[in-house]
């Protein structure tokens, strides 16, 4: 566990953009470094920023009772994000923070090896997959990134504001038990 432990020690202390002068806590993210299933959000909010652990406000809630509807726990998945740092007044990532930011998700994806990523929201699809996807489009659908299974899913703090986007985000999360029931076979 080396490697991984070097990881999270090296997001710790990291000062690559200027993210790391507002910051409270970083946000390695958690659960199982060897969970087939990897989610990536957006950034860590208030309450992420505050304990140093991702999705613990009220879209976590929403993204765990989602989670045990597919007959998980948190605990078996990881959970990250795109960026590690909070951006102040829950601003949208600069490109340059998803730049400074990006090898450590790189890192991450390597070291766990997921069946699948579950990108939530736009923010992650565009800068994990491909930059303008429309999401009203692709979320739900299985793609390859880079060789891995790719699951666009929409972000449940979206999910908290529209009940159309629950639907949705219900809908992804069916779509991810049907690749789980099919051995993550596309
Ligand atoms: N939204 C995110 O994208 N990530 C978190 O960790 C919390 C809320």
């Amino acid at each position: 566990m080396g490697a991984w432990e070097d990881l999270k020690g090296m997001v710790s202390v990291c000062d690559k953009c200027e993210l790391s002068r507002t910051r409270t806590n970083t946000v390695f993210g958690e659960g199982n470094p060897d969970a087939e299933i990897m989610f990536v959000g957006e950034a860590p909010g208030k309450d992420e920023d505050a304990k140093g652990r991702p999705f613990v406000g009220a879209a976590g809630k929403l993204l765990d009772k989602m989670i045990q509807g597919i007959g998980l726990a948190r605990a078996d998945v990881f959970i990250g994000n795109i960026i590690k740092c909070r951006p102040p007044e829950n601003r949208d990532p600069r490109p340059e923070e998803i730049e400074a930011c990006k090898d450590f998700l790189f890192a991450q994806i390597s070291f766990i090896s997921p069946k699948v990523i579950c990108t939530l929201g736009r923010h992650s699809l565009h800068t994990l997959v491909q930059p303008d996807l429309p999401i009203s489009r692709v979320h739900g659908k299985p793609m390859k990134w880079k060789g891995i299974l790719c699951l666009p899913m929409y972000h449940p703090a979206a999910a908290l504001y529209r009940r159309s986007q629950l639907d949705d985000l219900k809908f992804d999360f069916d779509q991810l038990k049907a690749l789980m029931d099919n051995g993550f076979y596309m």
